[in-house]
């Protein structure tokens, strides 16, 4: 263990699958679109990555609304994967987000795995994305890919088919809470060349109008998003990181409910190497500035000299 005697000499830094980032925070995808709407509310070069909207082949609109409802310890969204497409997202949205100076990281949805590979082959070219965000874990339309990660046979072969197709980039899978067993499709995706796992996506839920008798959101379901999430995250990043990545020696995303540096070093502690932050940037989008002098107290405070030291640093003898 580096001894750290003050906060300058903690090393933020993570390395993703050899993408280096200057601290382990970045934006769970969705929460922030493509980094132009939040512009104004937060200095998104604090971030050690930005992780985009899915991106889909064509442009699509999204599910009917209502969309989205707060819970009361989180919230439901069935936003349907609304997103610009592929080639606005080139030619309109990428360049904004080459002037972030963070490494981008690109998530793709799709209904096919040959929509997936048009995604991620275009993405090739253009500098600032360093790599893909496989979502096969949206539960919030019918063909967006969750068929992918719920059978961990399915997420084994688009993972290899989109890997063959990732040069320089690398191949993160955000896998699916809304499983048996976790365990089971991250084994798939690793054993298939993932070079990282992000997990959790939401967990299908449902809330009801009682006196309509008809569920709130048109979608009828959606996917359970921030705190209420969060134990259950923790416990499937832990169990991730035990049964299949540490092994593998890949790296793993986790996300569901961070809002505080406490919550953060929780994740690290249960195997994490990166951070997804979501539902906490429409409580406080200010929030990124404080988890990252959150763990950067901790570190110091405990004597650590890097977040290295501490992931998957959970003592359970
Ligand atoms: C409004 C909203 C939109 C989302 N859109 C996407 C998306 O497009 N692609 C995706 O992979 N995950 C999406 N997610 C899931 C988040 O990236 C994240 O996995 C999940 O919300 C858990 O993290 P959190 O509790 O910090 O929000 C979305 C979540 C929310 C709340």
């Amino acid at each position: 263990m580096t001894p750290a005697t003050d906060t300058d000499r903690v090393d933020l830094s993570v390395d993703i699958a050899g993408v280096r980032l200057a601290n382990p925070l970045m934006t769970a995808s969705g929460t922030c679109g493509y980094a132009d709407e939040y512009a104004d509310f937060v200095d998104l070069t604090q971030l050690g990555a930005f992780v985009t909207k899915s991106i889909t082949r064509r442009p699509r609109a999204g599910n009917d609304y209502q969309r989205v409802i707060e819970t009361r310890a989180g919230m439901l969204n069935a936003i349907g994967l609304a997103n610009v497409g592929l080639d606005a997202f080139v030619a309109e949205k990428a360049p904004a987000l080459a002037a972030l100076g963070v490494p981008v990281f690109v998530n793709v949805a799709g209904a096919t795995i040959d929509d997936y590979l048009a995604v991620a082959e275009a993405m090739e070219a253009i500098e600032v994305v360093r790599g893909i965000e496989l979502n096969i874990s949206c539960p919030n339309v019918k063909a967006g890919g969750i068929q992918f990660g719920v059978d961990p046979a399915q997420a084994g072969e688009i993972t290899s088919r989109v890997r063959a197709v990732c040069k320089k980039n690398i191949l993160i899978v955000k896998l699916s809470p809304n499983v048996t067993d976790i365990a089971a499709p991250a084994r798939a995706a690793v054993e298939a060349g993932a070079d990282a796992l992000s997990l959790v996506n939401t967990f299908t839920a449902m809330a009801i109008d009682v006196e309509a008798r008809r569920p709130i959101l048109a979608n009828g379901t959606g996917g359970l998003s921030g705190p209420a999430i969060r134990p259950i995250a923790v416990c499937m990043v832990h169990r991730v990181y035990t049964q299949v990545a540490r092994a593998a020696g890949v790296p793993i995303i986790g996300m569901g409910g961070i809002q505080f540096a406490h919550d953060a070093i929780e994740f690290l502690l249960a195997g994490a190497t990166g951070l997804g932050i979501g539902t906490a940037m429409f409580v406080d989008p200010g929030c990124i500035g404080a988890i990252r002098a959150g763990i950067d107290e901790y570190l110091t405070r405990h004597g650590h000299g890097s977040v290295g030291e501490i992931v998957g640093r959970l003592e359970t003898d």
